[in-house]
């Protein structure tokens, strides 16, 4: 199905320029950006005339004429130097929305060529708190994620715990340096683990010989150290047991939990296949890799470093080839801030060397961070690094305020209305952290991001509502949806706009860029209440404008809640606030 006005304007344009001899490379349109003049517009004869050295208002002539033929064209013009405005009529343009109300796909295509794509998102650390760099990863990886599956492609997201560092052998240490021995760590919860970590960390900062115990122990730990095993076991589970706690909150999901550790084993394989291809060096006790190529010259990629441990440039290198080998990955994208942007190069250009993800395409997706209001990356009262549980904290806390108190409203009970702040609190940070570009920062600001109004998670969710609403209430008034008419100027607006809903979506998935979506429904909330403004439902002049009204208005409702899906975002039927 393709109900795309572009694409039937491209193609009637293509066979008109086949007829006149035109280089039908020219024939496309764009949504005009002088809506008042025209719907589309194709600026094609002004790149003929300028080729052909003929005059574009001829040849723009030309086109027109034929175009006018076209049964479903309202009217043609040729302005300015060349432009041809055309308009729709309004019956193709209402025949086109109820096509797309009655599609299950709200007239969504999939892409030509499906692949399957391995996403590395989230990247939490056992042990470590979650911070907003954890965050944003896992926001940005949730939203892809749907929006690569909506497009029709095989996704696989891997959290890629980071569990098999030094911080492993430094909790150790530091439990058997405070027990004597290992025997009550099965006891531990994570608070007590995560308490262990930070004390460790302070001690090997300062003290080398506690540094240089932790390193022995993370060794004999990757050598497979029984006892070591035992223990990390344990710390491990709890971690990935409080993390998971945490992505449930913010609705964060995963089809893999594999870790660092997972690739250990086929860390082996990769200096094997580096020593084999003769493109591994010693330098310094260390094995490496080198990297000369490009204009621009990189660090080396250290395999094995002088102490015998593999790094995180071997890890990675490893589970690209897992991902290549046992998940038959054609794609794999990483999201992580740009401190890692080198690293990744590094283990791109490593991958290529190393040959063991033939054709498979790599790419980092870099995000700005969160900062506070001082410009400054987003940190607690007290200057340590704000963890993601106190964020969805506050984020709760200011929605409660917005909300009745659990019994005041009918039905809206302690869980009920704990279970609608949640929703709200997540659009809130969802919304804010989405509606920018990936690559930029953005300041954490919970006054401004939970408001009900201006382009926050909130306001669309509340647009949502306020439809279901007037749905609830067309129902009981007994009024029907049925076939779109198109008489006021902002029912005409509304539908045009309904009708980009493919290509806002096809944009977003090939930028790889969720703001685009986020943007829209934002556009279409404000279109919407226009619209709504201007013509009644409820008091339509006659039935069948109010049968057309309600179809797109739900059409509006089943938009906004898929482009919220794509975001991650949940869309709650009622949001407790006046909302008529
Ligand atoms: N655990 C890492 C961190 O906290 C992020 C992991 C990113 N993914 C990867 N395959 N290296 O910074």
């Amino acid at each position: 199905m393709n109900l795309l006005f572009e694409n039937q304007l491209n193609q009637t344009l293509a066979e008109i320029f086949k007829t006149l001899s035109l280089d039908t490379k020219f024939a496309t349109v764009k949504i005009s950006n002088r809506p008042d003049l025209s719907d589309f517009q194709c600026n094609g004869a002004l790149a003929l005339a300028k080729i052909a050295h003929q005059n574009p208002c001829e040849i723009a002539a030309k086109i027109a004429a034929k175009l006018e033929e076209n049964e479903n064209i309202a009217a043609v013009s040729v302005d300015g130097p060349g432009f041809i405005n055309i308009k729709l009529k309004d019956e193709y343009i209402a025949a086109n929305i109820d096509k797309i109300a009655q599609d299950e796909r709200l007239g969504c295509g999939k892409i030509e060529n499906p692949h399957k794509v391995v996403l590395d998102y989230g990247g939490p650390n056992v042990a470590k708190e979650m911070h907003v760099g954890h965050l944003r990863s896992g926001v940005i990886g949730e939203s892809i994620r749907r929006i690569e599956k909506f497009a029709g492609n095989e996704v696989i997201a891997d959290v890629h715990l980071g569990d098999w560092g030094t911080p492993m052998g430094m909790i150790l240490a530091e439990i058997i340096l405070q027990d004597g021995n290992l025997d009550k760590v099965t006891t531990y919860d994570i608070a007590q683990i995560t308490e262990f970590y930070k004390r460790a960390n302070i001690r090997c900062k300062e003290d080398e010989a506690a540094k240089e115990k932790a390193r022995l122990i993370t060794a004999a730990l990757q050598d497979g150290n029984a006892e070591y095993r035992r223990a990390w076991q344990h710390l491990r589970s709890e971690s990935v047991k409080a993390i998971q706690e945490n992505y449930v909150q913010l609705d964060v999901n995963f089809d893999l939990w594999w870790g660092e550790s997972d690739a250990h084993e086929t860390c082996g394989k990769i200096v094997e296949i580096a020593r084999s291809k003769k493109i591994a060096e010693v330098d310094n006790g260390a094995e490496i890799i080198r990297l000369e190529e490009g204009n621009k010259p990189k660090p080396p990629v250290i395999l094995i470093k002088s102490d015998g441990g593999y790094t995180y440039h071997t890890t990675d290198l490893a589970t690209i080839k897992m991902r290549f080998d046992e998940l038959k990955a054609e794609e794999i994208v990483y999201f992580t801030d740009s401190r890692q942007a080198l690293h990744f190069e590094q283990v791109f250009e490593a991958t290529q060397k190393l040959d063991i993800a033939p054709n498979v395409k790599l790419q980092h997706i870099v995000f700005g961070t969160v900062n506070g209001a001082d410009g400054k990356p987003f940190k607690t009262r007290d200057g340590g690094v704000m963890n993601l549980e106190t964020l969805i904290e506050m984020s709760k806390n200011k929605v409660r305020q917005s909300l009745p108190k659990a019994g005041e409203v009918a039905g809206y009970g302690e869980a009920e209305i704990e279970k609608l702040t949640q929703q709200i609190a997540i659009a809130a940070i969802k919304f804010q952290d989405l509606k920018n570009t990936i690559a930029s920062g953005y300041v954490f600001e919970l006054d401004d991001f939970a408001k009900f109004e201006g382009k926050t998670g909130p306001y669309i969710q509340y647009a949502v509502a306020r439809i279901n609403s007037v749905l609830r209430k067309a129902a009981a008034n007994g009024l029907h949806i049925g076939s779109v008419v198109l008489a006021a100027p902002e029912e005409r607006t509304l539908a045009l706009k309904l009708a980009q809903v493919h290509n806002v979506i096809m944009r977003a998935h090939s930028e790889k860029e969720p703001s685009i979506i986020a943007d829209y429904t934002y556009t279409l909330a404000q279109v919407f209440s226009t619209f709504y403004n201007a013509c009644s439902i409820m008091n339509a002049e006659n039935t069948a404008l109010a049968a057309s009204r309600l179809r797109l208005a739900k059409l509006v409702r089943d938009v906004l809640v898929l482009m919220l899906d794509l975001l991650g975002i949940e869309a709650p039927e009622v949001m407790l606030k006046a909302e008529n």
